[in-house]
């Protein structure tokens, strides 16, 4: 059989399956038009979406630079869901998707330089008062990316962790979450409309996520793998650059494009969504790990110092 009859009788196939004509179809595909760049990409619909609420150009640095955040943010919730959804995972299909998820994070933390020397500081002083007080902080994807990479205790507020229960559900510890300490007050509990208003859209959703995501994430998934595979050095050492990655570098980017723009001159400037981001922002304080057995005791307790 010639190939054209071959996929013909194959479209036949696929069509009789569905109750649809196929010479109905192929006559569709005289009149359609061929695809282009343009078409697929979305290019018109993409570069639409850039609306600044000022005039000043280094304002569209800013907000360019958190969207394409958002996008690959987007390929790496891509990722991790192909690891959650696999039944039979092997070390190969593991490796793998750790190393396209980290590669993400690594073109993250080493273009943050985009914000911190990228942007003219009076300009910035200028355009960050018409986000008050809206803040990164309140990306829902960034926080989805937590739930899909480790377990619930190990985003608690490092002063509660060790009080908490190993195996605690998110819905149990969402008020101890370390982000919390961002915009609210342990002793009287009121929040700051930073938080209240991130709840208010995404708690549910969050809430929902985290419940699929409590044994399928990175850690989970890493720890039920066979020992032999779960000792071989590459894979821990991929693993732990994942962690230090998203941790450390990144936050130390983040936090040094913050100290950049918010002290000026010495002074602290306040931040747009309002944290006492100086202490919130510097990992020695949150000491967030992802996968804490990978590490040495010592390297847990060093964790963010000297930095
Ligand atoms: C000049 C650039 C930036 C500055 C000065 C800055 C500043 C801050 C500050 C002060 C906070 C603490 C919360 C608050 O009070 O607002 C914060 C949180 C956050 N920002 Fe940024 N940010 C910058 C760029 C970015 C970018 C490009 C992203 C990418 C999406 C981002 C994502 C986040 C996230 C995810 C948090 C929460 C981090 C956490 O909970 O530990 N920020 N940022």
């Amino acid at each position: 059989m010639s190939n054209h009859q071959d996929v013909l009788s194959q479209l036949d196939k696929k069509y009789n399956k569905i109750d649809q004509d196929l010479d109905t179809h192929l006559d569709g595909l005289l009149h359609s038009k061929p695809i282009t760049y343009w078409d697929y990409i979305n290019t018109d619909a993409l570069l639409s979406l850039q609306t600044q609420r000022t005039g000043l150009p280094d304002e569209m640095v800013f907000l360019m630079y958190h969207q394409v955040n958002e996008l690959l943010f987007k390929m790496m919730l891509w990722e991790l869901e192909q690891l959650a959804s696999e039944k039979n995972i092997s070390a190969e299909f593991f490796k793998e998707r750790l190393s396209r998820v980290s590669r993400y994070f690594d073109m993250l933390a080493s273009s943050f330089t985009v914000m911190q020397d990228g942007m003219d500081l009076k300009q910035y002083m200028k355009f960050r008062d018409t986000l008050t007080p809206a803040s990164g902080y309140q990306s829902e994807q960034y926080r989805k990316i937590e739930f899909a990479s480790t377990e619930i205790i190990n985003l608690v507020d490092n002063r509660f962790r060790n009080k908490t229960p190993k195996d605690v559900k998110l819905e149990d510890a969402f008020e101890d979450l370390y982000w919390q300490a961002a915009g609210k007050d342990f002793k009287t509990g009121k929040k700051n409309y930073m938080l209240t208003s991130f709840e208010d859209r995404y708690k549910n959703e969050l809430l929902r996520f985290g419940k699929t995501y409590r044994t399928r994430n990175l850690w989970s998934i890493f720890k039920a793998l066979p020992s032999k595979i779960k000792e071989d050095k590459g894979l821990v050492d991929a693993m732990r650059h994942y962690d230090y990655t998203v941790n450390v570098t990144w936050v130390m980017a983040h936090y040094n494009a913050a100290k950049h723009y918010l002290t000026n001159g010495g002074e602290i400037t306040e931040a747009t969504g309002g944290s006492d981001w100086t202490k919130y922002m510097h990992p020695k304080y949150q000491r967030r790990i992802f996968f804490p057995e990978l590490w040495s005791e010592q390297e847990r307790e060093d964790w963010g110092k000297n930095l």
